[in-house]
């Protein structure tokens, strides 16, 4: 993306007028790597997700892909938005129907991918039923589901608990180091941030811009709770925390 800026239209506001949410914001993504951006809340994080994936206007710039406009894009928002009438596996199949698949198929397949998440006894229980950390596992089964070359992951973690963060995380690199699929990662967790991405972008505070970007040459295939014990690790964590902007005074 080149010199991108959003600014959301305020309602009743004249054309000109609006919030600014993130400003002239540049960066590339190379096939299969994976990047994670962190920066204060309300920096514009999730609208850069949505400027991506083609959700919210641009107010200037431009979002390219290297393999044409047909990318497929996987997008795990941060609410899990799985539709509250239809079962993890209607959720997953009504993914694969609008992607093509028939009925047979789509059934199938959403199998298998909640087997990939361990949620194969879940299959018939509806997003009501589900702990917060399974429904995130049906979200990112959902985004597996459109088989995308491209996924954008709005703290998708967040959610779980430790344990479950480590496992589902080290599932989803184990799912990578196979598929190549890049990835565009949004969190508030330094931690998590280092243990998955090739490169962490730091943000300023809203309207966002990219304040620094600080690689992370940790080995590949990489395991999610033993990265954390890396050498290297502590000071790349160290590094990212120096480079996130002041909290902003709160007023009295
Ligand atoms: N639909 C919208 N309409 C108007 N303003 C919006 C809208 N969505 C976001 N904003 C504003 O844009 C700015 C950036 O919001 P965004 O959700 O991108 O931040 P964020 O970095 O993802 O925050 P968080 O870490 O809390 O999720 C904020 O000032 C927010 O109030
Ligand atoms: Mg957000």
């Amino acid at each position: 993306m080149t010199g991108v800026s959003v600014r959301y239209r305020q309602r009743g506001a004249r054309q000109q007028s609006g919030v600014p949410a993130v400003s002239d914001v540049s960066f590339s993504v190379a096939p299969g790597e994976f990047v994670a951006i962190v920066g204060p809340s309300g920096c514009g994080k999730s609208t850069l997700l949505k400027a991506i994936a083609g959700l919210v206007p641009l107010t200037s710039g431009h979002v390219t892909f290297g393999s044409g406009p047909e990318t497929r894009v996987g997008f795990v928002f941060q609410t899990d938005a799985l539709l509250p009438w239809s079962t993890a596996s209607g959720n997953i199949e009504l993914a694969l129907r609008l992607a093509g698949a028939s009925v047979t198929a789509a059934r199938k397949r959403a199998r298998t991918l909640l087997a990939h998440v361990g949620l194969e006894n879940a299959a018939e229980l509806f997003p009501g039923q589900l702990s917060g950390g399974m429904r995130k596992r049906v979200a990112i089964a959902r985004a597996l589901a459109y088989d995308p070359a491209l996924f954008l992951m709005d703290e998708s973690f967040s959610a779980l608990d430790a344990q479950t963060r480590i496992h589902v995380g080290n599932f989803f690199l184990s799912l990578l180091a196979e598929s190549q699929q890049t990835v565009v990662f949004v969190t508030h967790d330094i931690e998590e941030a280092v243990a998955l991405a090739d490169r962490v972008l730091v943000m300023s505070h809203g309207p966002g811009r990219i304040e620094c970007e600080i690689a992370v040459p940790l080995p590949r295939p990489r395991d999610y709770h033993a990265s954390r014990f890396a050498v290297g690790f502590d000071d790349l964590q160290r590094r990212v925390w120096k480079a996130l902007p002041a909290p902003r005074e709160v007023d009295q």
